[in-house]
């Protein structure tokens, strides 16, 4: 499997909007509410594990890139270590993992279900996340509702979404922007790339592109598929602080779901 994030990896928590994603105390706050310990699935950086181990949760993290879990074992490596104790990483495939545990609470934050390309990718996940629950536990599933505006006039290979200038520790300058290059409509698959201009402190400029294919689901195709795979949905949300689902177009697809 290619580590499509590892060219960006060091900037990852610099990014303003990652730095600024309105999820963590939703995730916190559920960790909170699961009696026992969290599981999640694509932890990357340690964006959501770190503060949910601060918060006084176990939680395993497991991420098929190592760059991402080097930049989350570097954050954790600072922490006191009564946190660091509290957090596992684990290097592995969100469709084939077995941690031999069980958990309380899944969680899937910030989309990484939509690098999954096939429905038996899909369905590997969500079985592998299944055998890992309690009977009493839940799994947070955490999607992107697709715009239809956006599907259907978004243009092909325009640089958009201008984000605020960033400055990395080590003094990089960068300004990121994103463009869609193809939408395969058929298999709901777009191919999109994270466009990092870089301007290093002795004035070298140097452009780092990650690359990438996503999957989009629609609300009642993500039932289906949970229910496939053994899940009941108790709870589907539009946002982090917890609107139900149409409260806003097109918001997030976030289902809170137990074991059937
Ligand atoms: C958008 S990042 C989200 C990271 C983190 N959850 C957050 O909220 O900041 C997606 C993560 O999913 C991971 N990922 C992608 N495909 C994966 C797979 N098949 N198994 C495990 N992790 C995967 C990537 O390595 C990346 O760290």
């Amino acid at each position: 499997m290619t580590d499509d994030y590892a060219i960006a990896a060091d900037l990852y928590d610099y990014v303003v909007p990652y730095a600024n994603r309105p999820d963590v105390a939703f995730y916190v706050d559920a960790a909170r509410e699961a009696a026992g310990p969290v599981l999640e699935i694509g932890c990357g950086t340690g964006r959501v594990l770190i503060p949910t181990a601060r918060a006084g949760v176990e939680i395993a993290g497991l991420d098929a890139s190592p760059e991402m879990l080097a930049v989350c074992r570097t954050r954790l490596s600072v922490e006191p270590p009564e946190i660091q104790s509290r957090a596992t990483l684990v290097h592995g495939d969100m469709r084939t993992f077995d941690l031999g545990r069980r958990f309380a609470l899944a969680t899937i934050p910030f989309r990484p279900f939509q690098h999954l390309l096939t429905v038996e990718d899909q369905l590997a996940c969500l079985q592998s996340i299944h055998r890992h629950l309690t009977p009493d536990g839940r799994l947070v599933l955490d999607l992107f509702n697709p715009s239809i505006d956006l599907l259907a006039n978004h243009p092909l290979g325009v640089e958009s979404g201008h984000e605020p200038e960033f400055t990395a520790p080590d003094g990089r300058r960068v300004n990121r922007c994103y463009r869609t290059v193809a939408q395969d409509r058929f298999n709901q698959i777009g191919s999109h790339e994270l466009i990092y201009d870089v301007t290093h402190p002795d004035g070298r400029q140097e452009r780092l592109v990650h690359a990438f294919p996503l999957r989009y689901l629609f609300r009642y195709e993500a039932e289906h598929l949970l229910a496939r795979a053994g899940f009941t949905v108790e709870h589907l949300y539009s946002d982090y602080s917890r609107s139900p689902y149409g409260a806003h177009y097109p918001g997030e697809l976030i289902f809170v779901a137990r074991l059937q």
